[in-house]
């Protein structure tokens, strides 16, 4: 039986020794990686390419007001009771969707679409209108219910009749922020989601004909413990969203400056926030949800469980997809396009954004053209991350060097992950084992050549795996 019909396995000692700070791998190189004064010429390139190829397409749009500031967030968003703030910021995107939509080849069609924030739905449903009708004036946008098209929900800025409204401009798949249901947490994190309201938007949300619907939760939040996150799991579970996305709290204050009004006393102890994730894990799979991988849960029958049985899911920057073949280009403040061999991102200050769109240019700020190296090395932490299995000789049928040579350094270095059971390497490839799947991050930091470079940085840069 393969790693992945099995239950997760869970061997705390080993968790405690690889549960190290590190990147979540949502792009390789890593966002720390890409660098100012970016060739706009290198982004015209990937683009011709990608449109000789026909190569199908998926939009990312960055809307990123709330209307108020939940405690623990890391996202890119602003926070204002100023809804004027909304309009030059329309202006710039729209703008700034019409000049990328110039260089495609219109019989590329758009397979993925994704609203993420901040909360999209601070729009009102006029701007959302206007916004959607733009992007179908300028993208081929696919009929029916062919494409994939998401948003991510704060479930206290809509109602059953804006989910119709949604339904209507032809999103098809709906992310809620959950987070927890606890009124303690609530109150320590300053985000305040009923739970019969949620239930409400998800019954609404599958009666409108949503095909997918996408829950958020975090756990290791302040004022958690295993036994209140356990009651906030079983209402989820009796909710059967299609797919589960369990965040670890990456408390970072000094990166994320609204953390700070986190008191770190009331964060749950280690070994605490360790009994939270093992007990979810084992709820979830009691009620019929597979890990996926990193953070990322779904039920059996689910199209991520299926791609990950037939070998073709994919890491992007919302975690897990399917569309692995697209272009992806990015709209709005801070967003990141990935292209054939490039990655660039736009000015993360808004400002900023709006002013280079204003002046009719793009909102470019720093980008990353990728190497024979990274390309090689960016292969193999996806197919390790997605897929738990990396078959040397598959691999090098796409990539012109002899694994075992090319990558000798890092299979010694995996040799002691190998003796701690992370992991079995023989002659054909690489296999992660049960345990090892948790801790995949600890194994694709190994292929990771910048983290060698900047090894002081991880702690203060990234996370903790767990
Ligand atoms: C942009 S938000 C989702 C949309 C909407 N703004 C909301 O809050 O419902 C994306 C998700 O990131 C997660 N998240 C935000 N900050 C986090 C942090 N510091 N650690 C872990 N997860 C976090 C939350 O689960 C959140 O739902
Ligand atoms: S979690 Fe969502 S709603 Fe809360 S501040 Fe972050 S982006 Fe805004």
């Amino acid at each position: 039986m393969s790693v992945l019909d099995q239950p997760l396995q869970w061997d705390e000692a080993l968790i405690q020794r690889y549960n190290l700070n590190g990147p979540r791998y949502t792009s390789y190189p890593t966002a720390p990686q890409f660098q100012p004064g970016f060739d706009l010429q290198h982004w015209r390139q990937a683009f011709a390419i990608g449109n000789r190829q026909r190569k199908p397409l998926s939009l990312y749009v960055h809307i990123p007001f709330c209307s108020t500031i939940c405690f623990y967030c890391g996202c890119n968003k602003i926070i204002t009771a100023n809804r004027k703030r909304t309009e030059p910021y329309l202006a710039a995107l729209k703008k700034e969707i019409t000049l990328q939509a110039a260089e495609v080849d219109r019989s590329r069609g758009v397979h993925q679409l994704h609203w993420g924030g901040g909360t999209p739905t601070y729009l009102d449903d006029g701007q959302m209108t206007d916004l959607m009708e733009h992007i179908r004036a300028e993208f081929p946008l696919r009929g029916g219910e062919h494409g994939d098209y998401s948003l991510e929900i704060h479930p206290q800025s809509v109602t059953p009749a804006r989910l119709d409204h949604l339904r209507a401009l032809g999103f098809n798949r709906l992310s809620f922020g959950v987070q927890d249901f606890d009124k303690d947490v609530q109150t320590a994190v300053n985000r305040f989601n009923n739970e019969a309201e949620v239930a409400e938007l998800v019954a609404a949300s599958r009666s409108l004909g949503f095909k997918s619907l996408n829950l958020d939760l975090i756990y290791g939040l302040p004022k958690q413990s295993s036994l209140s996150f356990a009651k906030t799991l079983e209402a989820v579970i009796r909710l059967q969203p299609d797919r589960l996305s369990l965040f670890n709290y990456a408390h970072m204050p000094h990166l994320f400056k609204a953390q700070r009004q986190i008191h770190a006393s009331e964060l749950p102890e280690p070994q605490e926030k360790l009994r939270i994730l093992h007990n979810s894990i084992q709820q979830l799979q009691e009620a019929g949800y597979v890990y996926i991988g990193m953070d990322h849960f779904a039920l059996s029958e689910d199209e991520l469980t299926n791609a990950q049985r037939n070998g073709t899911l994919q890491r992007n920057f919302q975690g897990y997809a399917t569309n692995g073949e697209c272009d992806l280009l990015a709209f709005g403040v801070s967003s990141i396009s990935a292209l054939d061999g490039l990655f660039v991102q736009n000015h993360k200050d808004i400002e900023a954004y709006q002013q280079a769109l204003e002046a009719n240019h793009l909102a470019f700020d720093k980008g990353l053209c990728l190497t024979h190296d990274d390309l090689l090395r960016r292969q193999v932490i996806n197919q390790l991350i997605c897929h738990f299995e990396l078959d040397f000789a598959e691999m090098e049928s796409r990539c012109e060097v002899r694994f075992q040579d090319y990558f000798a350094a890092e299979l010694a270095a995996l040799q002691p992950l190998a003796k701690d059971g992370l992991l079995e390497i023989d002659e054909a490839g690489i296999r992660v084992s049960n345990i090892g799947r948790l801790l995949i991050r600890s194994i694709c930091m190994v292929f990771d050549t910048y983290l060698k470079t900047n090894e002081q940085n991880t702690s203060l840069r990234y996370s903790r795996i767990i």
